[in-house]
């Protein structure tokens, strides 16, 4: 196996980690991309970032309207999450395609998924091209989420080779 391969296959032996649905907004056009490249960057001020790959059509709406809202999904979103994450916005409108509803935001103008139960409205103040992606480095301006909402309910992805497979937070092992 190539040196290369070999990097990447012990970089997936890594534990997996949470998956969202970006949305946002550009002269009326809404879009959505699944997304795991997603990471906090700073408690105060409160910044996160997203990696998009510059091929993405979301790359171009984001780079120009300089905000996004990261929705979390939950086990009944998967079929939205592949939907999302193998269509383009460029053919097609995911919010019809993936039967989302999209929500008037309260601090951006991008629509939140009516039916993610904790969305992070985010206003880029930063945008870093790290190897093959571009990050978009948001300052959250608000989150919001539902009252009945369990964190533990966020859903987890991993690729095993070629293939998706969906997660949940397992037990909890102890405190530390
Ligand atoms: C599980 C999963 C995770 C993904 N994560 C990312 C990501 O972090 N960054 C990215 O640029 N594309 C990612 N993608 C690919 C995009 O979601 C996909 O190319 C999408 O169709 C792009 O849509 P757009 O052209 O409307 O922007 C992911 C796809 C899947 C299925």
């Amino acid at each position: 196996m190539k040196k290369n391969e070999l990097i990447r296959k012990g970089l997936r032996q890594l534990p997996t980690r949470p998956i969202f649905l970006v949305s946002m907004e550009l002269d009326g056009k809404k879009n959505i991309i699944t997304v795991g490249m997603f990471c906090i960057f700073s408690g105060t001020p409160s910044l996160v970032g997203i990696g998009l790959k510059p091929s993405r059509y979301s790359c171009g709406l984001i780079r120009e309207s300089r905000e996004y809202v990261v929705n979390v999904v939950t086990e009944k979103l998967m079929k939205a999450v592949r939907i999302c994450g193998t269509n383009s916005g460029r053919d097609s409108d995911k919010f019809n395609l993936a039967k989302l509803t999209p929500r008037k935001g309260t601090e951006v103008k991008p629509p939140h998924i009516a039916e993610s139960p904790a969305k992070i409205e985010c206003r880029v103040v930063d945008e870093l091209k790290i190897g093959d992606h571009i990050w978009f480095i948001g300052e959250v301006k608000a989150v919001i989420v539902d009252e009945n909402y369990d964190w533990k309910d966020g859903l987890l992805f991993k690729w095993v080779a070629q293939d998706g497979f969906y997660y949940r937070v397992g037990d909890q092992k102890g405190k530390y």
